[in-house]
């Protein structure tokens, strides 16, 4: 009821809205809506209450409440049903445990801050509070195992597309889950997390996490990490403070036309999104494949999604591994 009421408020953007209206409206108590707006300023929301007129809704407060993100959100799937968690160990662990009880496609869990966010290969990813958006989201294809990679890489398109629309940055892509600012150094701004629940032949469930430095200022970052990082609030030019839930909202809209075009047989549209966004091709690198060491040139990606190393005349294809550039 929250969200409605809020929804209410909204729509008459400055102007009063009555208790008596939207207690009608709504079918509840006067005293059932001013609880809400209680509930709305403890959240941080600033609502003047005029005696006569009604309730009058000022500033919102910068978080990625459920409401805010479901206001305006155009996905059909992605994001129908949200958990928002002020502090979480890990988002891609809390999105895990939904999966596993049954939770539906779409569903996405939204933390302010995590206190174990984990990056790909037993990586640590920083999660400040209230600056970055740190979100997982449940995904049931009806894929082999093996094609989950597709999952991360149109996720690097959606991310790069959105990121585009939305702030006007240029983000590249580097092999397989790497969203780097485009620039001369390439810092990277965002990184992909996929994990599976599957059988041998048949994916069960995805968690597809996705972690991305919004406002943060890559400063506050300790000294090996912050040299690699960047943050899209300041590769604006001028920088400037970027609307975190209006982000993720243009985030879920393109994620969910690249999962759809996905399903309905685009690949080869999506893969050649992710060659023209590709940082790594022509690029001198080692790759630990496990215990393996790959070494030489990036020549592409073929069509699976592989990266493809060229060394003299021998060119191999990665499926998975951790690229360093030379
Ligand atoms: C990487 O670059 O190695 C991947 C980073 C993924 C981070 C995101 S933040 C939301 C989700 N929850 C996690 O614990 N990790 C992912």
């Amino acid at each position: 009821m929250r969200g409605k009421i809020l929804g209410l408020l909204k729509k008459h953007s400055g102007n009063a809205v009555s208790g008596q209206e939207m207690a009608q409206y709504l079918g509840v108590s006067r005293i059932a809506v001013w609880k809400q707006i209680q509930s709305l300023k403890k959240l941080g929301y600033q609502i003047q209450s005029r005696r006569k007129s009604g309730y009058i809704l000022g500033t919102a407060p910068d978080l990625l409440l459920p409401e805010e993100i479901k206001h305006g959100l155009k996905t059909r799937k992605l994001g129908t049903k949200i958990y928002y968690l002020p502090v979480i160990d890990s988002t891609n662990d809390y999105a895990k445990k939904l999966a596993q009880a049954g939770a539906p496609e779409g569903t996405l869990v939204i933390a302010e801050k995590q206190t174990r966010g984990r990056g790909r290969l037993g990586h640590e990813w920083f999660s400040p509070t209230g600056q970055n958006i740190y979100m997982s989201l449940v995904l049931r294809p009806n894929l082999h195992p093996a094609q989950a990679v597709r999952i991360t890489l149109l996720t690097g398109v959606a991310a790069a597309l959105a990121v585009k629309n939305y702030c006007g940055i240029d983000l590249g892509l580097k092999w397989p889950n790497d969203l780097l600012v485009a620039g001369k150094d390439h810092k990277k701004a965002g990184g992909i997390l996929t994990e599976l629940g599957a059988e041998s032949d048949r994916i069960n469930y995805v968690v597809l996490g996705l972690g991305l430095n919004v406002n943060m200022r890559v400063s506050s970052l300790p000294g090996e990490v912050r040299k690699k990082a960047a943050s899209l609030m300041e590769s604006m030019k001028p920088i400037a403070k970027i609307n975190r839930v209006e982000l993720l909202q243009a985030i879920l809209l393109q994620l969910e036309i690249q999962y759809q075009l996905f399903l309905s047989g685009g690949w080869d549209k999506i893969i050649e999104n992710y060659r023209r966004l590709d940082t790594l091709k022509g690029r001198r690198v080692n790759v630990k494949q496990g215990n393996e060491m790959v070494s030489g040139q990036v020549a592409g990606m073929d069509n699976e999604g592989r990266l493809l190393v060229r060394s003299g005349a021998k060119t191999q294809s990665v499926i998975a591994g951790e690229v360093h550039i030379v």
